[in-house]
């Protein structure tokens, strides 16, 4: 059968975060801030990266595919969330709402596929230095991007296939700041029990497994630096634990969302903002700026764009 009958569902009500006033006014100031330096952030990551070209190299291409996937990441909820704020009707149009969850999820499992091509580009670096440059070449590099969107694109088009088809005849209310598939299914007017199961285990699958991909080739770097290194332990750990917290801040609230077999639960609204403003936000901070030549790119860059400006 299908194409749903959507006409009496025009538009979904979100319920927000927050009724309290001060509360609105705090999270508008937090939010707009994080959103705003996140995106700063990234952008300067990408012009960096693509205008010096000693940085020309595997990893900081990921790392620069990684900033302009955040920059997505954050853009698509963070500013309706944040305009909508201090909206007493908090509104989407129906197939805005669609066109959210599917973008949320093309970029999400992008990212996922994306970091663990930045933890396979750093094992090699690590683990087999002789045959980085064979290994991670630019054809490399160029496979595991088209990949990561392929992955991205294909984990999304499975569960929205059945999502527009579905039914809606009356019921609108979505109890979060976004469009969220676990919820917006749960309005459908007929028994969503297989296709909720079939998004737990798509979206439960690539978050779980992408999970523990990166922390057994965390694992596999530690243990290598450890046994070949005497000195390099200290500063491996510090490095990779930068990198753990952004992984279990990232893929914490995705798992918890759609892995947690108990009916979805108040706080997981909230975990949400992690992973739309808050590591999007931190990614720069822990993946680039800790890095030497990185730090030397930007200031470089900075310091152009300064002299240029007097010209003026
Ligand atoms: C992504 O990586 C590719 C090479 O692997 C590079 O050519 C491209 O400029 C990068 N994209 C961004 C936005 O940095």
């Amino acid at each position: 059968m299908g194409g749903g009958n959507h006409s009496v569902v025009s538009e979904i009500v979100l319920v927000g975060l927050t009724s309290s006033l001060e509360m609105q006014l705090v999270l508008f100031l937090v939010f707009s801030v994080f959103y705003v330096t996140g995106i700063l952030g990234n952008l300067l990551i990408v012009l960096t990266v693509i205008s010096d070209s000693h940085l020309h190299f595997p990893m900081y291409f990921l790392l620069a595919n990684l900033s302009f996937i955040d920059m997505w990441v954050s853009s698509i909820t963070a500013p309706k969330m944040i305009s909508d704020l201090f909206k007493e009707r908090k509104v989407i149009s129906f197939q805005g709402c669609i066109v959210q969850m599917f973008f949320i999820h093309v970029t999400g499992g992008t990212e996922m596929v994306l970091l663990i091509a930045m933890a396979l580009d750093r094992y090699v670096a690590i683990c087999r230095p002789l045959h980085y440059l064979t290994i991670m070449s630019f054809r490399t590099c160029i496979l595991l991007l088209v990949a990561a969107w392929t992955i991205g694109i294909i984990h999304s088009l499975i569960q929205h296939v059945f999502v527009v088809n579905l039914p809606f005849c009356g019921p609108n209310k979505v109890d979060s700041f976004y469009c969220d598939l676990p919820r917006f299914i749960k309005l459908a007017c007929t028994d969503t029990y297989r296709l909720e199961l079939m998004v737990t285990a798509n979206s439960g699958f690539i978050s779980l497994g992408t999970f523990f991909i990166l922390i057994i080739s965390y694992v596999f770097i530690l243990v290598t630096v450890w046994q070949r290194f005497s000195g390099g332990l200290s500063k491996a750990l510090s490095t990779l634990s930068a990198h753990i917290t952004v992984v279990v801040l990232f893929f914490g609230p995705c798992i918890f969302v759609y892995s947690w077999p108990l009916p979805t639960m108040p706080v997981d609204k909230f975990l949400a903002i992690f992973d739309i403003i808050i590591t999007p936000f931190l990614n720069p901070a822990i993946y680039t700026f800790r890095n030497k030549e990185m730090k030397v790119a930007v200031r470089r860059i900075l310091s152009q764009v300064l002299s240029f400006r007097k010209l003026f």
